[in-house]
């Protein structure tokens, strides 16, 4: 009798679906700021007291996301990224912050991003020493998740340089989340397994999923127009692996938004924005808010775009349909509706129009016997009520998008 109930639960569990890191986080892709492609490895304080890495950065930055609408818009992760620690370990081999620019600790730091309602990521390796050369994790897997979950850090970003076997990334990646699990406190676990795996063999996207809550693919985004289509090119071309393996709890993550920068035009910011919403990415911004201009902030707050990427239904958007200069992806929501996004990838000449019917976007069917559309980007328009054998014409300037909504009625 006793063993027939654990077989018929042992089935229940098998015929289950294969689902996320069951930590009960990131139900929808993380939001905050994340001070890697902006400061990078800035430690000159002397010289540099604005840009550098140090604790001021990080509370200056969550004063503005509280007073700037940042919060209120949902970007909620406060983040440092590599070159925090000092280089030796405490005589427990305990990470502990470098003096000079973290006097005050990170424990001081958590409670001053949780005074202010937002939470504080830090960064660490499953290596010998992070990319930057601090010390690395490896050895001190279950000391430095308990350090974390001490000092109230409330996610980590695990990178994956100087791991000495890459065969063993696997194992310390699963490692670092049991020992974040036992610490009893809730951190969003940020990977780079599947990235540092992809350099020796194609990735085993199962135990990824099951081990973070969301895991970087692609190399390193950089503030440059040819890097932001480098990594939507990669997704696309792996979308039969990647799409299936979103869902609540676990995302792909293509790496920073850079907009409010140097390197993009506005159209190619409103592109960043778009598509990241279509792939249910994490919307980690590196970037300066305490001087961010007004079109770039307005951009990243829009509430119709972020309420895609957060969209409940948590499935990843995909590259449907080529034609010409055209990639139109489409993501679907809940509620039965889609957002669609047409992007214009030609460097050259002015804007060009694509025709939007049940022939180009197969998927306008769910506007039958009606639909309601709604442009999102380049500008906020109701397109009015259409039906399944009306068809739309959208204009889309070089390297930018058009981002539209259709809800069936
Ligand atoms: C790697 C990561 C980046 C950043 C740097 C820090 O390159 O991919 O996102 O964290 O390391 O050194």
């Amino acid at each position: 009798m006793r063993a027939s109930i654990i077989v018929v639960i042992g089935l229940l569990l098998l015929s289950s679906p294969v689902s996320s890191l069951n930590n009960g986080l990131a139900l929808t892709p993380t939001m905050g700021w994340l001070h890697w492609e902006r400061f990078m490895c800035n430690t000159d304080c002397d010289a540099d007291p604005e840009n550098c890495v140090r604790e001021e950065l990080f509370m200056e930055m969550a004063d503005v996301m509280v007073n700037e609408g940042w919060k209120d818009a949902g970007y909620e992760f406060v983040c440092i990224d590599d070159c925090w620690p000092s280089m030796q370990r405490d005589a427990e081999g305990r990470l502990q912050a470098d003096p000079k620019r973290f006097p005050s600790g990170i424990k001081k730091l958590a409670d001053y991003i949780h005074s202010k309602g937002l939470k504080l990521g830090i960064y660490a390796d499953v290596g010998t020493k992070t990319c930057e050369g601090y010390p690395g994790s490896l050895g001190y897997y279950d000391i430095d998740a308990k350090t974390f979950a001490e000092w109230g850090v409330d996610l980590l970003k695990f990178d994956g340089c100087f791991m000495p076997d890459w065969r063993q990334l696997g194992e310390g990646y699963m490692n670092m989340s049991r020992a974040l699990n036992q610490t009893g406190r809730s951190i969003v676990y940020s990977c780079e397994w599947p990235l540092y795996e992809w350099q020796h063999q194609q990735p085993d996207y199962e135990p990824i999923r099951k081990t973070c809550n969301h895991w970087r693919n692609y190399g390193d985004v950089y503030d440059q127009w040819t890097s932001v289509t480098s990594i939507l090119d990669w997704t696309a071309n792996h979308q039969k692996i990647l799409v299936p393996m979103a869902g609540p709890g676990g995302w792909n993550d293509p790496d920073m938004l850079v907009i409010g920068n140097f390197g993009l035009s506005h159209d190619q910011q409103q592109t960043q924005m778009a598509m990241w919403a279509i792939m249910a990415a994490p919307l980690l911004m590196s970037n300066d808010l305490r001087k961010i201009c007004p079109q770039s902030k307005e951009l990243l707050q829009n509430k119709e775009i972020i309420s895609i990427n957060q969209d409940s239904l948590g499935k990843q958007g995909y590259l449907t349909l080529q034609v010409a200069s055209f990639e139109v992806w489409e993501r679907p929501l809940s509620g039965n509706r889609l957002a669609v996004a047409v992007m214009n990838r030609q460097e050259i000449g002015g804007p060009r129009r694509i025709t939007i019917n049940d022939v180009s976007l197969p998927s306008w069917k769910i506007c039958n016997p009606k639909c309601n559309v709604t442009q999102i980007l380049p500008k906020y328009q109701d397109m009015g009520i259409q039906s399944r054998v009306s068809e739309i014409v959208v204009l889309v300037n070089p390297t930018g998008t058009t981002l539209f909504t259709v809800n069936p009625l």
